[in-house]
């Protein structure tokens, strides 16, 4: 069983306070380390928003709110009345510099706790809100600032966002959060692979054909769709998300756990990543958008139905084959796809071993599948490893693949804490080691940049795929072409 160790007391500010991310993750997470006892009765969540809310409103509207994000019965009446008398809210204009009078009188006589600034907002707010905080005097020895992804829409962007933030806050203050990194899952990764002996000498070239990873969602685009439309799948998932992914699957032993060296490593994997140019993004790159469909049964609208304007090249789908140009990945492929609207939500990563170098059994008779190991984040978390087996019986030699099957949730019999649970303790712990250091973001950018102006100049087209499938016929074509298919397979 986890244990639940309190942190100190503090002030947390959430610009964006009555958004969506706070309303369906960041309350509701807060909710749950007050209700495990991690966080004091004096601290407090000060909501900041646009909006003209008293308290009392924003308290009710964080009550609906819970009500709904939180599992049948956890909404209990004592734990709620502890709750909501930590919540505040200020209503406030980020952008107009004489509207700070309330906050600073909020925050007025609390500059020895831990203060933290979480900016759920558009990126165009960080360097304001940042250099508020400086202007205002509002900065204090023991603070930090979260910043949401995206962070930017470019390298040049996300270069210009860190310069200014970097004027009010030195880099160990700045948190950029990417909340894959708080997934159980993900974080396993790093026990399995440097917590084990057995993968070790496996996990690179000679014995891993190639690597898959899938980030399915069955939900289409919802409220977000004027910001999707700007950004599209490949700078909302792939730019953060499954770049993470890639660097904790291809990474080095770091020499400890310490927050430098896991993104020295990182780092290391993106910067050798082969740049994706228009002279190749025809061949390594797919991009989709969904039509009407059915998802479980249920009819969906498309895309374009779903926008005002009816007409958009805006990609919600997105599949990739990258090469990492180092000793031990170099000529192994590693396969990315993910998308709105697929058959389920299923994520996971799939390392594909290569087949046997000799068959000592009957090759026309049994069909040796090579091993794969399978790290499911979600639905259902855990690891599965495909081996070949003998079935039982007393006559004959059959061989077929077996699973040994390990649920996280069945094994340790809880159920997994959503991301940003473990996230927020840890900037509240002031702890980096699951956030993004700037460069890593800003060479994560860089990829990204190459591979959308080679779309650009080629004007690599959309194609269209129902909702409820798993993506364009040519997501199937990318690795069919190398002989092999998405698992499972489509
Ligand atoms: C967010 C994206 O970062 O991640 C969303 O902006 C996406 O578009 C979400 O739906 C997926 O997160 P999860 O944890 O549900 O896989």
């Amino acid at each position: 069983m986890a244990k639940f160790v309190p942190v100190d007391t503090f002030d947390l500010v959430i610009y964006g306070g009555t958004g969506d991310l706070a309303m369906r993750k960041l309350l509701p997470a807060m909710f749950h380390r007050m209700r495990d006892g991690q966080i004091s009765e004096d601290s407090r969540i000060i909501a900041v928003g646009r909006n003209a809310l008293s308290t009392d409103a924003f308290r009710e509207m964080t009550a609906q709110s819970l009500r709904h994000a939180l599992r049948d019965g956890e909404f209990h009446a004592s734990h709620w009345e502890e709750f909501q008398a930590r919540l505040t809210y200020v209503q406030a204009d980020a952008l107009d510099h004489g509207a700070w009078g309330d906050l600073c009188q909020v925050l007025q006589g609390f500059e020895d706790r831990i203060r933290v600034v979480y900016l759920a907002t558009a990126p165009t707010l960080f360097g304001p809100v940042a250099t508020g905080f400086r202007t205002n005097n509002l900065l204090t020895d023991n603070m930090r600032i979260v910043l949401e992804k995206p962070l930017g829409h470019d390298s040049e962007s996300a270069r210009a966002i860190n310069d200014e933030v970097g004027e009010s806050f030195a880099e160990n203050q700045i948190f950029r959060i990417d909340h894959y990194l708080g997934k159980e899952t993900v974080q396993n990764l790093l026990a399995l692979r440097f917590a084990n002996s057995l993968f070790e000498p496996l996990w690179r070239r000679g014995a891993v054909d190639h690597v898959q990873i899938t980030v399915a969602e069955d939900l289409g685009v919802g409220g977000r769709i004027d910001f999707y439309d700007q950004v599209g799948a490949l700078r909302d998932m792939v730019q953060n998300h499954l770049m993470q992914l890639v660097c904790l699957v291809a990474m080095e032993a770091p020499t400890s756990l310490s927050h430098e060296s896991v993104r020295d490593e990182k780092l290391k994997v993106l910067r050798s990543l082969r740049p994706i140019t228009a002279s190749d993004v025809k061949a390594h790159t797919v991009r989709g958008q969904y039509t009407s469909g059915a998802i479980n049964s249920t009819a969906v609208t498309g895309y374009l139905e779903e926008l005002e304007s009816g007409e958009s090249t805006t990609e919600t789908f997105v599949a990739l084959k990258l090469q990492i140009e180092n000793w031990r990945w170099s000529g192994v492929p590693f396969y990315l796809r993910t998308g709105k609207r697929l058959k389920a939500k299923h994520s996971e990563i799939v390392v594909q071993f290569q087949h046997v170098p000799h068959s000592i059994f009957d090759e026309a008779k049994y069909d040796i599948t090579p091993n794969r190991l399978l790290i499911r984040l979600q639905p259902d978390e855990g690891v599965n490893l495909s081996v070949m087996a003998k079935e039982p019986g007393p006559g004959g030699f059959d061989l077929r693949p077996v699973s040994l099957n390990l649920s996280f949730e069945e094994t340790f019999g809880i159920q997994y804490p959503d991301s940003y649970e473990r996230l927020l303790m840890e900037v509240l712990r002031g702890q980096p080691a699951l956030f993004m250091r700037r460069d890593e973001v800003e060479a994560a950018w860089q990829w990204v940049d190459q591979l959308i102006a080679g779309w650009e100049e080629t004007r690599q087209k959309v194609e269209s795929y129902v909702a409820g499938s798993w993506g364009p016929t040519s997501s199937s074509l990318l690795l069919d072409r190398d002989g092999r298919n998405w698992y499972p397979e489509n």
